[in-house]
């Protein structure tokens, strides 16, 4: 058993990366649905079912902790998953909540009433069905009173990214950026909305300025993985870890490694 960690392709190795830095010793299992990304031009109800039948299958590998490594995913799946009810002993988990409870300077699961923030104008830049969904906004009403968003969809940034095309990517960042400015000028915080933003994150804080705090979740998420832990130790599993893709392994694993910069191999899902 391990802990999973599902994204629609290559953008959750950022969270991967990030929670094995932190919790060097979890034995983890990354699955990226490569056949299937981008999630991020797709109807809800489409995503859903997606990402429904990877994580039962993450479920059936022996992940009883799946943690969804992708905005989208956990945008348009996560709630309509939860409520339906999972299968005992096995959990889903998304990215919004700590990056909200981050923003807004909450601690891990503090779930009292909503309240004035240091931040009043964020900028939100994430996939066109994150952007349709609204839930970043609403978890953010939950938390926080008089904070306005302003939400960016940045078609065509994470098939950039998928394709190893950065400097297309990077393009598309700054017309982006260009976009949400026409409409929100001087925001104080940025949020990267989408685990594949990351690998661009440079080119984010460039185009924004260096005024404005960018919010990215790598971090964020390991740090909530390893609290959720130290409460669940059952959850943590005892290996071994693995890389899978419902995509082509051999290119999969040419272009994560491009990406983390260290030779990663995946096998078939
Ligand atoms: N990396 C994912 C996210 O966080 C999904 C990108 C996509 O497949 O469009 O939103």
């Amino acid at each position: 058993m391990s802990v999973g960690i599902f994204d629609s392709g290559l953008g959750g190795l950022t969270i991967w990366e990030a929670v094995t830095r932190r919790l060097p010793d979890l034995p983890v299992t990354y699955y990226g649905d490569n056949a299937h990304a981008p999630y991020g031009v797709r109807e809800a109800g489409d995503i859903h079912d997606l990402t429904r039948a990877a994580v039962e299958d993450m479920w059936d590998k022996g992940c009883d902790l799946v943690v969804l490594a992708c905005n989208t995913a956990s945008a348009a799946a996560l709630r309509r998953m939860q409520e339906a009810g999972v299968p005992d002993g096995k959990r889903v988990l998304g990215v919004f909540v700590p990056l909200i409870e981050a923003l807004t300077e909450r601690g891990w699961g503090d779930n009292s009433p909503p309240r004035e923030v240091a931040v009043g104008q964020v900028a939100l830049f994430a996939t066109p069905a994150t952007v349709a969904s609204r839930a970043f906004q609403r978890e953010l009403a939950f938390r926080a009173i008089g904070v306005d968003v302003e939400a960016q969809a940045c078609g065509g940034v994470v098939d950039a990214i998928e394709d190893g095309d950065m400097i297309l990517a990077e393009a598309l960042v700054r017309s982006h950026v260009d976009a949400l400015r026409r409409k929100m000028p001087r925001p104080d915080a940025a949020v990267l909305g989408c685990t594949h933003y990351p690998l661009v994150t440079e080119a984010f804080q460039r185009a924004l300025g260096p005024e404005v705090k960018v919010f990215s979740q790598a971090d964020i998420v390991a740090e909530s993985l390893a609290h959720y832990l130290s409460r669940r130790p059952a959850m943590a599993g005892d290996g071994p870890g693995r890389m899978l893709t419902t995509g082509d392994p051999e290119r999969v694993s040419a272009r994560a490694t491009q990406f983390l910069r260290r030779p990663l191999t995946f096998e078939s899902a």
